[in-house]
């Protein structure tokens, strides 16, 4: 009777030890470089899973084995994953073969969240393809003036708030900038940018001069400069590290460096954009914040595919345009009235990030002294 038991726990254990580690030599089959230490069931994804790390640390420490090679895999717990590292490939899989790869990785349980079901960026197919329509219809040029009328209004009552707490506190305060009603990017726009305040400011004063102190929709548009500087923040910390589709069709990818692999539906596939973004052989000095190289004179260096804040292709973000345009009103209000200095409270370059999060988000709060010019 033991020995049966025994035999029966040891099968048990076997098939499942077989079954978990089923898929583990998909990349190898393939003669596709792949992360070392796969654990059974959970591959190269228990950090993820237990929050010790952000997915794109992951992805990098799996490629950093791999400098040279445009394509590395690994196992999403049982599920191949190959990450793409260069832009032809990026390409590949975000336009020209969008059917292929039409699917976010990122998914909701309908059950539990009814309201998000039909987001786009969560949906696929024909309901994908509805709802990108419908919502694309609120980003018109049209829209997009009658919504900046909002974002006015928005940074009046910033303004007000600021100007309070200022006469209430000897003209400085502290600021935490992620909680100053700001979205994420202005947040990190706002951080990055202290080291061409004056250039900023000096952008602003001059446009707003001839837009008779108004932040209208055409002096925003005239604000070239701060779009390089939130481009250049852009760069340096993209809001999405790392993005995750699907194969939906079988489809052979090749890369310039000679990897060649077919790749099967329900294979994932993410784009190292943090580490694409910071590459010197795209990016010359590619730590060195330099909001000149989104100049109109340089911006033509830019190889194709190398720059993904919004993503690219068909899933590009809805939006895009939108959310510029809300940063910049953001960051003109700021410029024209304050100047921003960061706090001893702030820590030192690189950040960390937000373990678990799937949005690249600093650990720690970004303080800075506000005062009036
Ligand atoms: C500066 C702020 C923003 C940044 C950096 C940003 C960036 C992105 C990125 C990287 C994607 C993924 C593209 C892909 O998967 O290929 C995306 C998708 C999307 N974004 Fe944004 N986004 C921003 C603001 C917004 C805002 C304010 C909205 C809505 C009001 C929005 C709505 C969407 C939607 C609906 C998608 C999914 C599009 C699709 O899959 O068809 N985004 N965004």
């Amino acid at each position: 009777m033991v020995i049966l038991l025994f035999t029966f726990v040891l099968g048990s254990i076997v098939a499942a030890y077989i079954y978990l580690t089923k898929n583990y030599n998909y990349w190898r089959d393939r003669n596709i470089p792949c992360a070392k230490g796969t654990l059974p069931g959970f591959g190269h994804t228990l950090p993820l899973l237990v929050m010790r790390t952000t997915l794109g640390d992951l992805v990098q420490r799996i490629c950093d084995p791999y400098p040279d090679r445009s394509m590395v895999g690994f196992y999403h717990q049982t599920t191949p994953a190959l990450v793409i590292r260069e832009p032809e490939l990026v390409k590949t899989v975000l336009q020209t073969n969008f059917a292929s790869f039409s699917r976010n990785t990122w998914k909701i349980d309908s059950q539990l969240d009814r309201l998000n079901v039909a987001h786009p960026f969560l949906c696929y197919g024909d309901t994908w393809l509805i709802s990108r329509k419908h919502m694309g219809l609120a980003f018109t040029t049209r829209s997009l003036k009658i919504f900046l009328n909002r974002i006015q209004q928005v940074c009046i009552n910033l303004e007000n708030y600021l100007n309070d707490k200022l006469k209430a506190n000897n003209n400085t305060i502290e600021l935490e900038l992620n909680s100053l009603a700001c979205r994420y990017t202005t947040s990190v726009a706002a951080y990055t940018s202290l080291s061409v305040e004056n250039k900023i400011r000096e952008e602003v004063r001059t446009v707003l001069a001839k837009y008779d102190g108004q932040l209208s929709y055409y002096a925003l548009k005239e604000m070239t400069y701060i779009d390089q500087v939130i481009n250049e923040s852009q760069r340096l910390y993209p809001i999405l590290p790392c993005m995750g589709k699907i194969c939906t069709e079988e489809f052979e990818l090749k890369s310039s460096d000679g990897l060649s692999c077919r790749i099967h539906p329900g294979t994932e596939i993410f784009v190292n954009v943090y580490e694409i973004h910071r590459n010197p052989k795209y990016w010359p000095n590619p730590e060195v914040f330099d909001p000149d190289r989104f100049s109109s004179e340089r911006r033509t260096e830019i190889q194709k595919y190398t720059f993904l804040p919004f993503g690219e292709g068909p899933r590009i973000c809805v939006a895009m345009r939108m959310a510029m345009l809300q940063t910049k009103a953001y960051l003109a209000l700021i410029m024209k009235n304050y100047t921003l200095e960061l706090s001893s409270k702030t820590p030192k370059e690189p950040l960390k990030f937000m373990p678990g999060s799937f949005l690249l988000k600093s650990v720690s709060d970004l303080w800075v002294h506000l005062k009036p010019l």
